[in-house]
């Protein structure tokens, strides 16, 4: 039997083998299990518990039935406050270890922890759908996902219909419970009815074959047309709170650089407290839609620029003063560092979804920039990911 000492960044469970670190799926601290080993390495194992015989004061029941299994939700065994504790004490861990930075981190929870997904990435296989097991390609059949909105879960029920036999498919619901339908499969597919579904769109390998290729987001007040194929904040509670964050603290009336922008949400969020707004996104459809969004919401103060942010960072030949950067989990790149603090920004938003990348680039903004603010606003509720916003100023 082995007892569970603390969990790791992955929301796996610590326990020791012969003094050999083994990381427990699903087992929290306080837990003694018995463990089967699924794979093992020179330095460490991974593990499954093949029985709990004394359960933790703080586990809960799992509200998903498939989640022993799924290699989706890691947390649901805990209370949701014990999930925040953990991912607040996980930031500052991973700050203090990467970056030498000994700081406070704020928490923003989410008003809705069940039924937040607006996305979802299901795997078919031999026309069997589902998520993939823990640490394998295995696939677990679901009909149901239980962190995903309900006219989600409504259009699982009819994949069936579509006759894929193997691919992926991308389910997206916006604010109006309104779908769009993301198709990869080199199989020729069926177009089924949807009685009493709101498909607005359906692609099948970058084809429009129903409807439209984007729909309408909504976040405080304002419209977001989003692309099949353009990234979109998975929970729109926890964006929502992400905007009133980042309005209250931006400086006003300054020249803004929204960095890696999407659809332009964050620029756009803060375009009529700002002088101007520019925009960079890798992403063709994105941009698209970051300049139609801009007119959909009446403003006429922002500019978008298509390409890789590293290289079109130095076509912005106007002084900026603050960047909300808001890059994927590879955070940035040293020559975008570099260029910030040359064009001696006054203050930076970062956005990130990676702790650990996050303390990298603050290591080296750290000699110009103080952290003035660390928030956790928690995106992906009971699961081990983090999303957090900085807010550096100029020393
Ligand atoms: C985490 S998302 C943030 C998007 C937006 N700020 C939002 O909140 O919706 C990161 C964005 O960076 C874009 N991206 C990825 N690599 C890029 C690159 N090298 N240069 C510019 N944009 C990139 C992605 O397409 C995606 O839209």
């Amino acid at each position: 039997m082995y007892k569970i000492e603390k969990l790791n960044d992955q929301g796996q469970g610590i326990t020791y083998i012969n003094n050999k670190i083994t990381f427990v799926d699903k087992a929290i601290p306080g837990d003694e299990v018995d463990l089967k080993v699924i794979k093992e390495s020179k330095k460490y194992n991974i593990a499954i518990p093949s029985s709990i015989i004394v359960k933790s004061a703080d586990r809960v029941d799992e509200f998903c039935p498939y989640y022993n299994k799924c290699g989706g939700c890691q947390l649901q065994n805990m209370l949701y406050d014990n999930t925040i504790n953990y991912k607040v004490e996980k930031v500052k861990n991973i700050l203090k270890k990467f970056a030498n930075i000994n700081i406070n981190v704020n928490v923003i929870k989410s008003d809705i922890t069940t039924n937040y997904r607006n996305k979802i990435t299901l795997k078919i296989k031999n026309k069997k759908i589902g998520l993939y097991e823990y640490n394998s390609n295995d696939l677990i059949e679901i009909n149901e996902c239980f962190i995903a909105h309900n006219a989600i879960n409504d259009f699982i029920k009819v994949i069936n219909n579509f006759n894929i036999n193997n691919g992926e498919i991308v389910i997206r619901c916006n604010y109006n419970n309104e779908l769009l339908i993301n198709i990869i499969s080199n199989d020729k597919i069926t177009m089924p009815e949807f009685d009493n579904l709101k498909i607005v769109g359906i692609i099948h390998n970058n084809k429009l074959i129903y409807g439209e290729d984007h729909f309408m987001e909504l976040v405080n007040n304002k419209f977001f047309e989003v692309s099949y194929d353009s990234f979109f904040q998975v929970n729109r509670d926890i964006t929502s709170k992400i905007f009133d964050y980042i309005r209250n603290n931006i400086l006003k009336e300054k020249n803004v650089l929204d960095l890696y922008c999407g659809v332009g949400t964050l620029g756009i969020n803060v375009a009529d407290i700002s002088n101007k707004v520019y925009g960079i996104e890798i992403v063709e459809n994105a941009v698209l839609n970051a300049i139609k969004n801009s007119k959909i919401n009446k403003i006429d103060n922002t500019k978008y620029m298509l390409g890789s942010a590293q290289k079109i960072i130095d076509k912005i030949d106007d002084n900026i003063d603050v960047v909300i950067v808001d890059p994927p989990r590879s955070g940035l790149t040293n020559h975008e560092i570099d260029i910030i603090k040359e064009k001696n920004v006054d203050q930076i938003i970062y956005v990130s979804c990676d702790p650990i990348t996050l303390s990298r680039d603050l290591k080296i903004l750290n000699s110009n920039y103080n952290i003035k603010d660390i928030t956790l606003f928690d995106m992906f509720p009971y699961t081990y990911h983090v999303e957090t916003v900085s807010i550096l100023e100029r020393k």
